[in-house]
């Protein structure tokens, strides 16, 4: 078995695993196995890119997401946990031909994660500002046998739909909005980790005006499809940074006074995700 002083055990049986093609179970109950010459070059790489701190998602190429493995590249954002409440709670709607739109899809995780778990038909959309993270999200949906089920667009927020109402039967249909938009503010992404902040995409992660900018522009459109658009039925679910609450429930309510809003705690007990029903 190799080892590597820097990197902990697990890190390296995963890697080799990565290299055998095989189970972290099989790396384990194999001690005695070697690496080719090819494959001896290739875990040195890798180690090497671990000891400069990429995490492990980018270097394996995969995260787990919702039971599910999803391809990431550093054009994604590596799918976070805490991210899955905010499928569990779409899942618990039991939408049934209504339209969901996935704001900020990156890897495609939410979307994919939903297409797979709800039964009832529904119109999926994937949308993204970035055409690399869309690619992979699309591979990701072929992956799970869901890319005949969603829609990928390239889009900055709703601006798409703006264009496109009527062939994507937006206008009159019940809209379900999940949205994890940038949102870390100037202050946090100083502080973040270089895990994360030399390795995974800042237009993924920062936002302007406290982190709220994309938040706020998000707003400013759904208000729009309500008013000329006739979208009257819109859930919007929004993933935030916990110190954010306060403000953006000001700003929910300046957009929507008249909104039913429900906030949500994830599992380390942080407030995480907001439920708008209009
Ligand atoms: C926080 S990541 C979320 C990725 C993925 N949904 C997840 O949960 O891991 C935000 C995503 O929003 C995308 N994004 C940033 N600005 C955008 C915009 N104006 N319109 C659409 N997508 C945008 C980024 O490219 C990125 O993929």
């Amino acid at each position: 078995m190799m080892t590597c002083n820097k990197i902990p055990p697990f890190e390296i049986e995963l890697i080799l695993a990565h290299i055998l093609k095989k189970s972290r179970e099989y790396v384990l109950a194999h001690p005695e196995r070697t690496l080719n010459k090819t494959q001896n070059s290739k875990f040195n790489q890798l180690v090497k890119r671990r000891e400069n701190h990429e995490p492990m998602a980018y270097i394996l190429g995969q995260k787990e997401f919702y039971g599910l493995d999803f391809k990431v590249t550093q054009d994604t954002l590596i799918p976070r946990p805490e991210t899955e409440l905010l499928v569990e709670e779409i899942i618990k709607l039991e939408p049934k031909n209504k339209t969901v739109i996935d704001i900020g899809t990156g890897s495609g995780n939410i979307i994919i994660s939903l297409a797979k778990n709800i039964k009832n038909k529904n119109n999926f959309f994937a949308a993204d500002i970035s055409e690399k993270a869309l690619r992979i999200a699309r591979r990701n949906a072929k992956n799970h046998g869901v890319d005949k089920k969603i829609k990928f667009i390239k889009s900055d927020l709703l601006n798409y739909f703006f264009k496109n109402k009527k062939s994507l039967k937006i206008v009159n249909c019940k809209l379900i909005i999940a949205s994890n938009l940038p949102y870390l503010s100037q202050k946090i992404y100083a502080t973040t980790a270089p895990n994360v902040k030399n390795f995974e995409p800042k237009s993924a992660l920062f936002s302007n005006k406290d982190g709220l900018a994309h938040y706020e522009k998000l707003f400013q459109q759904i208000k729009k499809l309500q008013n000329n658009c006739n979208v009257p039925h819109i859930m919007c679910y929004a993933e935030f940074s916990p110190e954010q609450k306060p403000s953006l429930a000001k700003l929910i309510k300046k957009y929507f006074p008249k909104a039913n809003i429900k906030f949500r705690k994830d599992l380390g007990g942080k407030w995480r995700i907001a439920e708008i029903k209009l």
